[in-house]
């Protein structure tokens, strides 16, 4: 017999499985989304022009990277060597604190520059090229210009936004009396993706074509994409807002309680991003114990926003212990004491939030190709990275089944999502040789 916590659960399932003909749709408001975007007459895709152009595959030589765009950032020095390869020398990770993303400007960029000035050294009088991947909304004006735009994923820097990210970090460096770096280049993490896989392709095949998308996956979510004689645009793709009627209730919820970003943006990032996934079960949670016995005894230890992280899905799938043992030591450590229906149950709700937000995710990317390849004619790259792409169970098998519903199996086939690792920091180190070539 059907009880009903089972009833709500599989309404729950349900719910949070939207059909292939509500994707395919959305991916046709995507597709208009950004038609909108490159027209100039709004809408939530930008379409932000990046300046960055897609490497030839030789570029060589010795740069600095700096990768900052969320808790933990990196700076360091890499060696490209003309054929594809880069590789870090040097390098070192810096963290900030929930203080630190409501302090001004000035005080990130001072620990940036103390990391940057770090690995700089002494040693050199002659400046090096410095490659900044700012994993955040901006506008470029140039290559080495980017004006802040609203910050995403939880971060709120006072008075940040119009200020000239490159000209803040170069004037931290100053005032550290760093001489031996010049800010040369600064693109989107999603541009960085896209650029090291280019290089990457090209340094073992100068004429194999570019690659097409750069994805991330990870505490956001964002696409840039290479639009031909446009240039290669940021889309911001996690502010995509046409998902209104692909929510369950408490995507509304989340929508209108997470202070920041301010209800009504980043919406498509609110439901596919590794910084909402454990927030969004984590209310599941607390909505299913309000409604039926199961998860009663959660609530308290679960009562606070953004209280179970998404790390947590990850390691609840791959639970292979009899009983989910090791979910429940996991959930011990939380406060929370469980039986193994209730384990059951919340890897359940797991699964649904991550499978949906891969087939968001894989519906999202069909929409960009609507735009530059209706037909699927040709096959494409997709440089993807991000910490929930690379780091829950066969996301990336996810992301493939949902392309194969959205556009059947062969025409699934030419679409090539290239994990690349460590591409913020790597292709933030490419796109500074690129530039070097190209002044
Ligand atoms: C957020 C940022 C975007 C970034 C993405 C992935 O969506 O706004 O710029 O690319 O996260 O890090």
């Amino acid at each position: 017999m059907t009880t009903p916590a089972d009833a709500l659960l599989a309404a729950t399932a349900t719910a949070l499985t939207p059909s292939t003909g509500a994707l395919q749709a959305m991916s046709e408001r995507f597709r208009d989304e950004i038609a909108r975007g490159l027209a100039g007459s709004g809408g939530s895709l930008k379409m932000l022009p990046t300046f960055v152009r897609q490497p030839r595959g030789d570029e060589r030589g010795q740069v600095m990277f700096l990768d900052w765009g969320g808790t933990y950032g990196r700076a360091g020095i890499a060696a490209l060597s003309g054929d594809g390869r880069v590789q870090v020398e040097r390098e070192e990770v810096f963290e900030f604190s929930d203080e630190d993303k409501m302090a001004p400007p000035e005080h990130v960029f001072d620990t940036i520059a103390a990391a940057v000035a770090r690995v700089a050294g002494r040693d050199r009088v002659t400046r090096r090229p410095l490659g900044f991947a700012y994993s955040f909304p901006a506008r470029l004006e140039r290559i080495d210009r980017a004006i802040a735009l609203s910050l995403t994923k939880g971060w709120r820097l006072q008075a940040l936004d119009g200020r000239d990210v490159v000209e803040l970090l170069a004037d931290a460096l100053a005032r550290r009396g760093v001489r031996n770096v010049a800010v040369s280049a600064v693109a989107n993490d999603t541009v960085a993706a896209l650029a090291l896989l280019t290089y990457r392709v090209r340094g073992r095949d100068r004429h194999a074509p570019p690659a097409d998308i750069g994805l991330i996956v990870g505490t956001g979510t964002n696409q840039a994409a290479d639009m031909g004689g446009l240039g290669i645009r940021n889309l911001e793709s996690g502010n995509f807002d046409a998902v209104t009627d692909l929510w369950v209730p408490c995507d509304a919820a989340l929508d209108r309680d997470v202070g920041e970003p301010a209800p009504g943006v980043q919406r498509f990032e609110k439901m596919a991003a590794g910084h909402y996934l454990g927030e969004i079960v984590r209310r599941l949670v607390t909505d299913l114990a309000s409604r039926c016995p199961v998860f009663r005894s959660w609530t308290a230890a679960l009562g606070s926003p953004f209280g179970f992280d998404t790390a947590n899905l990850s390691r609840i799938e791959a639970d292979r212990s009899p009983g989910l043992s090791e979910t429940e030591r996991l959930l011990r450590g939380i406060g929370v004491e469980s039986s193994t229906e209730e384990r059951q149950a919340l890897r359940t709700l797991g699964r649904l939030v991550v499978t949906r937000s891969a087939r968001l995710i894989a519906a999202a990317l069909l929409g960009t190709f609507r735009h530059i390849d209706p037909g699927l004619a040709s096959s494409h790259r997709i440089a993807v990275d991000g910490s929930l792409y690379g780091g829950y169970p066969d996301y990336h098998g996810l992301v493939r089944r949902g392309l194969e519903d959205l556009v059947g199996p062969e025409r699934a086939d030419r679409l090539h999502l290239e994990f690349v690792k460590e591409s913020t920091a790597l292709g933030a180190a490419v796109i500074a040789a690129v530039a070097r070539q190209n002044t």
